[in-house]
C-alpha cells in the first residue's frame, strides 16, 4: 500500500529535535522525501541518519529561519536535491518565559522573530514553488498558548496567536493556488523545549512542575511528539483535502474546560 505522502517532497523545520524529529520520521515512513531543516546541523544530521537507517529518504539542511537569505538558499537547495517542495511543516519554534512585566525585550524580539517571522519566511519560500507546481500543503505550529492565557508566557502566547492569524490569512490567499494551510495547537508535549519550563513551574523541581502541568490535562498525561506528528501527517496529506484555515487542537482536553 502506498504511503500517505508517497512521492511528496516535504520540509520539516526544527526537524532536529522533539516534535519535528518525530514528524520527519513519520513522513518518511509514509513515503515522503524529507528535508530536515534545523539551525543546529548535528541535530538535523542525527534525524536524517535515523530516517536513512530505517530505509527512508532524507536530507539535512542547516538554516536559521529568521534569516531570509539563508531560508531562500535552503529551499532552493531542497528543490534542486529532492524536487519541488509540496509539503511544509513550519514546526521550528522557541519558548520565552515571563509576563508582560518581567519578559525582557530581547526575549520578546527573539520569540516573535523565530515563531512568526520564521513561519512567514519559510511559507513564502515554499509557496512560491507550490504555486508553480499545482499546489501543496503547509502545516503551521501554534500552541494552546494561542488560545488560552498561559501564565508567564506573554511573548510566546503573542507569537502563537500571530501564527494562528497568519494561518487563516495564508489559507484565504493561497487557496486559489491549490495550497492548503492549517495550524496545529498542541497542548504540552514532553520535549527538550518544555523541560526547563516544567522546572521553573515546579520552583526548581521538574517532577513537581510535571505533576502540576499534568493536572491541567483531563486526559491525565502530557502529549508525546508522536501524538502531534500524526496530526501533522493527516493535515499534510490528501486525507485533509477539504481542510484549510483550520485550527486543530491535540491537547488532551486542556482547552475544552
Ligand atoms: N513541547 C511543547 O509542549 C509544545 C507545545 C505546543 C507547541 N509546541 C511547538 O512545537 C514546536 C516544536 O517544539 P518542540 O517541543 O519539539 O521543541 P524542541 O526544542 O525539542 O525542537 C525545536 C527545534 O527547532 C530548532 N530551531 C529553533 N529555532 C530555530 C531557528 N531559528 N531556525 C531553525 N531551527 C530552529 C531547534 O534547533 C530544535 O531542533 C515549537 O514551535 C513549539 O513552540 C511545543
Amino acid at each position: 500500500m502506498a504511503g500517505r505522502l508517497e512521492g511528496k517532497v516535504t520540509v520539516v523545520t526544527g526537524g532536529g529535535s522533539g516534535i519535528g524529529r518525530a514528524a520527519a520520521a513519520l513522513f518518511a515512513v509514509e513515503g515522503a522525501a524529507v528535508a530536515v531543516l534545523d539551525r543546529v546541523p548535528e541535530a538535523a544530521e542525527e534525524t536524517v541518519d535515523q530516517i536513512v537507517a530505517a530505509g527512508g529518504q532524507a536530507l539535512a539542511v542547516t538554516a536559521d529561519i529568521v534569516d531570509s537569505d539563508g531560508v531562500n538558499a535552503a529551499f532552493d537547495w531542497v528543490n534542486a536535491q529532492l524536487g519541488p517542495v509540496g509539503v511544509l511543516y513550519n514546526n521550528a519554534g522557541v519558548n520565552s518565559s515571563g509576563s508582560v512585566l518581567t519578559a525582557t525585550e530581547e526575549d520578546w524580539d527573539r520569540c516573535l522573530a523565530v515563531n512568526v517571522k520564521g513561519t512567514y519566511l519559510c511559507s513564502a519560500a515554499a509557496a512560491r514553488t507550490m504555486v508553480d507546481h499545482g499546489g501543496g500543503s503547509i502545516v503551521n505550529q501554534g500552541s494552546v498558548a494561542a488560545l488560552v492565557g498561559v501564565a508567564n508566557f506573554a511573548a510566546y502566547c503573542a507569537s502563537k496567536g500571530a501564527v494562528v492569524a497568519l494561518t487563516r490569512s495564508m489559507a484565504v490567499d493561497l487557496a486559489p493556488s491549490g495550497i492548503r494551510v492549517n495550524v496545529i495547537c498542541p497542548g504540552t508535549v514532553y520535549t527538550p523545549l518544555m523541560r526547563p519550563m516544567l522546572t521553573v513551574r515546579g520552583g526548581g523541581d521538574e517532577e513537581k512542575g510535571l505533576a502540576m502541568t499534568v493536572a491541567k490535562y483531563p486526559i491525565g498525561r502530557l502529549g508525546t511528539p508522536e501524538d502531534i506528528a500524526r496530526v501533522a501527517l493527516f493535515l499534510a496529506s490528501d486525507e485533509a483535502a477539504f481542510m484549510t484555515g483550520s485550527v486543530v487542537t491535540p491537547d488532551g482536553g486542556m482547552t475544552a474546560q
